[in-house]
């Protein structure tokens, strides 16, 4: 049971690792609500599928390009917690198909269920892009696509 009584909007962004895709997309939504003055209204927050990085900072390279573009991406890495992040969040937005079939396999019941989004469903100025791609594996463009899309998605998110 929520035990939360505001009106906040609770987002949770996950990605495998939590140190390059969602703590960027931690960092870009919280800066577009600070921006916007709605940050009463909001409780954003990110975490890992996996528990490989817990306690760390963010990949240097997505800290660096995201810094390029005026966010501070400084989120410790947490792992997703099917047992109060289903009940904490309102939305919980995947970066990809793989994070998706890992958080909706954790549900327990359909509200939960209804809980889990794709950030791909909120691009409008990529129509064409199915999912965040994972560049911790990748170069300098691989980190500059994921924040552009990580940026259109979160401009998508504002009108939840
Ligand atoms: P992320 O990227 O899911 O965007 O944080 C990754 C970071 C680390 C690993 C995989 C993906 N890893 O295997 O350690």
């Amino acid at each position: 049971m929520k035990t939360t009584t505001d009106n906040k909007k609770r987002i949770l962004f996950i990605c495998l690792g939590n140190i390059c895709r969602s703590p960027a997309a931690h960092a870009v939504m919280q800066h577009m609500v600070d921006e916007r003055g709605l940050s009463s209204q909001y409780e954003i927050d990110s975490a890992g599928i996996g528990g490989w990085h817990i306690g760390q900072l963010p990949d240097k390279r997505m800290r660096e390009h995201g810094n390029r573009r005026g966010y501070r991406i400084d989120h410790h890495a947490r792992q997703f917690d099917s047992s109060v992040d289903f009940d904490r969040f309102d939305h919980i937005i995947v970066m990809d198909e793989d994070n998706f079939r890992n958080i909706t396999s954790q549900t327990t019941d359909e509200k939960a269920r209804a809980k889990v989004l794709r950030m791909a469903d909120f691009f409008t100025e990529h129509p064409h892009a199915t999912c965040v791609p994972d560049p911790y594996y990748g170069g300098s463009a691989d980190f500059e696509l994921a924040l552009d899309l990580i940026e259109d998605g979160c401009r998508g998110l504002l009108t939840l």
